[in-house]
């Protein structure tokens, strides 16, 4: 095969309370790329189309993930990429995960699959850290794995694969503003109480054993961010309204996405999900901010290979 496409999906880390280790997939967005195995040999990203992105390999995310596989497979011929970005930066649904994870499972697939997911993760790590200014792989577990993902380490790349529960939807809305997330996350504070900590990582767990057992019940007891949230959502315009609408309205919870500005909500049943939406939209359009919003089941699969 000398050229693979691939569909690389949006996904939403944190989920709440498992920052920089909990992620889901979305399977109703994503971008597209291609690469091609070409006869001169490095690393070129040929197009990208939808945003503006450097084109330069070593300041662009895919181009670094790219580059990072290159020079540990170090391949015969040359690779070009093509990158058809539908996800917006900044938009805090993986957008730089997406072409980091994309392109590292489009190369393998290309040069007959040398690696596993854990070592595509840890390529993939190096491009997400140009976007993001540290290496963490909850946007890119989900993309890669599919479902839900817990990263329990980065440094050497663990990934636990988390059942999803038959009925959840998530619904998103993007408000039309970039925060990028290293600005994200430099609002955050380097040390939190321990009585917080506590209250976190009980969430995550009780969140984790939920999933396992289809408990809706308790995944909404345990969608709560009493850590990061305080600090990001100052950042996200009438986050607080967004929150107290949709979980009036019956969603199991809502939080950020990422490093935001785009809100999630989870949801019992696509019935649900889409009446969130509405909420969503209700609570967005007399604020003049533009925005977008997707309804979306968990995606099993992540990538997804276009022309195989
Ligand atoms: N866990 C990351 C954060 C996700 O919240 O900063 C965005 O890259």
């Amino acid at each position: 095969m000398k050229e693979v496409k691939v569909f690389a999906p949006a996904t939403v880390a944190n989920v709440a309370c498992g920052f920089d280790v909990l992620g889901f997939c979305l399977d109703t967005i994503g971008d597209e790329m291609v690469v091609r195995q070409v006869v001169k040999k490095g690393v070129v990203i040929t197009k990208c189309m939808g945003y503006v992105l450097p084109m330069a390999t070593e300041q662009n995310v895919a181009g670094v993930a790219a580059q990072a596989f290159v020079n540990d497979f170090d391949p015969e011929l040359g690779i070009e990429i093509e990158i058809y970005k539908y996800i917006k930066p900044g938009s805090g649904i993986g957008s730089s995960a997406a072409s980091a994870a994309g392109v590292v499972v489009a190369l393998n697939e290309l040069l007959g699959k040398p690696y596993n997911r854990e070592q595509l993760t840890t390529f993939a790590m190096k491009g997400e850290a140009v976007a993001s200014k540290c290496e963490h792989a909850d946007n890119l577990a989900p993309a890669i794995y599919g479902g839900f993902t817990l990263v329990k380490s980065c440094h050497p790349v663990k990934v636990l694969e988390i059942p999803t529960p038959a009925d959840l939807f998530a619904t998103i809305i993007h408000p039309q503003i970039e925060i990028k997330t290293a600005d994200s996350r430099a609002v955050l504070p380097k040390k939190i109480p321990l009585d917080l900590a506590i209250e976190q990582w009980a969430n995550l767990g009780s969140l984790i054993h939920a999933l396992h057992t289809s408990n809706y019940d308790l995944i909404a007891d345990s969608l709560n961010d009493v850590v990061i949230e305080p600090y990001r959502s100052t950042l996200i315009p009438h986050y607080k309204e967004v929150k107290t609408a949709v979980l009036h309205t019956g969603a199991l919870g809502c939080g950020i996405s990422g490093s935001g500005p785009s809100i999630f909500a989870l949801c019992k049943g696509k019935k649900m999900a889409l009446e969130i939406e509405q909420k969503m939209i209700d609570v967005y359009i007399p604020t003049g901010i533009d925005f977008e919003t997707h309804v979306s089941g968990i995606n099993h699969q992540g990538i997804k290979i276009l022309n195989s």
